[in-house]
């Protein structure tokens, strides 16, 4: 008696371990995906599948990349993706491809972080201030260096990171994302420009401002 139900828990502990070590969820590929209960509207995380017979080359390809983003914005970037919307193909590959343009004199890809992917950038012209901050368990780190062409630099998945263009013409970059949806939180835009407006004071007492410093921010971002 004693021996099997020792013998029944030494097994259901066994059972236990080995489930939790295969129990994981799928890494999200988009920004939420909430279960219902009728199927009206189904969603899948990431993309339902083609036929693979219909499958052609297109379905891998994209053309563009040669052509620069307009940089006339407030920040003086642009971003041109090329991700699982402009490539049906990169379904569930884990992967996709950017190109940054810069203006010159200070041109910048804003403090930002993607909370899907890994990105690693290779700068092709110009030279570029670029850094990441770890997270608050590794005390708000910067880890920053002065890029120029052929320089590489890698952006740990989740961290926030930025680029600057400190030279006098325009700088242009590349980089690669370990996902085909890596996702963009600008964090100016996020936290200044939410849609509706966080309450000033809360913000106010979270970075240290007057509430009313808050609302001039809220309304440059366009929360208010
Ligand atoms: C980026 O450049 C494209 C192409 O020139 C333009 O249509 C788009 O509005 C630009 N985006 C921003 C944020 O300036
Ligand atoms: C770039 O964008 C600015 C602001 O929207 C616009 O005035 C300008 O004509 C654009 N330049 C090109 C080359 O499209």
């Amino acid at each position: 008696m004693r021996v099997s139900q020792s013998l029944v828990r030494t097994i259901s502990i066994l059972a236990l371990v080995i489930s939790l070590s295969n129990a994981y969820d799928p890494s999200p590929l988009q920004d939420f995906c909430v279960a219902i209960d009728d199927l009206d509207g189904v969603f899948v995380n990431g993309r339902f599948c083609k036929d693979p017979r219909r499958v052609n080359a297109n379905d891998f390809f994209f053309s563009g990349l040669n052509v620069p983003g307009n940089t006339t914005n407030q920040v003086g970037s642009n971003v041109t993706t090329v991700n699982v919307d402009q490539i049906p193909g990169l379904n569930t590959m884990g992967i996709s491809l950017v190109r940054i343009d810069y203006a010159p004199n200070g041109g910048q890809n804003p403090p930002h972080t993607h909370p899907r992917g890994s990105e690693i950038l290779v700068v092709i012209q110009g030279t570029l201030y670029v850094g990441f901050v770890s997270s608050n368990q590794d005390n708000n780190r910067l880890f920053s260096k002065v890029l120029h062409p052929g320089d590489v630099f890698v952006f740990p998945i989740g961290m926030i990171h930025f680029q600057v263009n400190i030279g006098k013409i325009a700088a242009i970059a590349f980089a690669g994302l370990s996902s085909q949806n890596a996702g963009v939180i600008t964090i100016a835009n996020a936290v200044f420009g939410s849609n509706p407006p966080i309450d000033p004071r809360a913000l106010a007492t979270a970075f240290q401002l007057d509430a009313n410093t808050v609302r001039e921010l809220q309304a440059k971002f366009g929360s208010i």
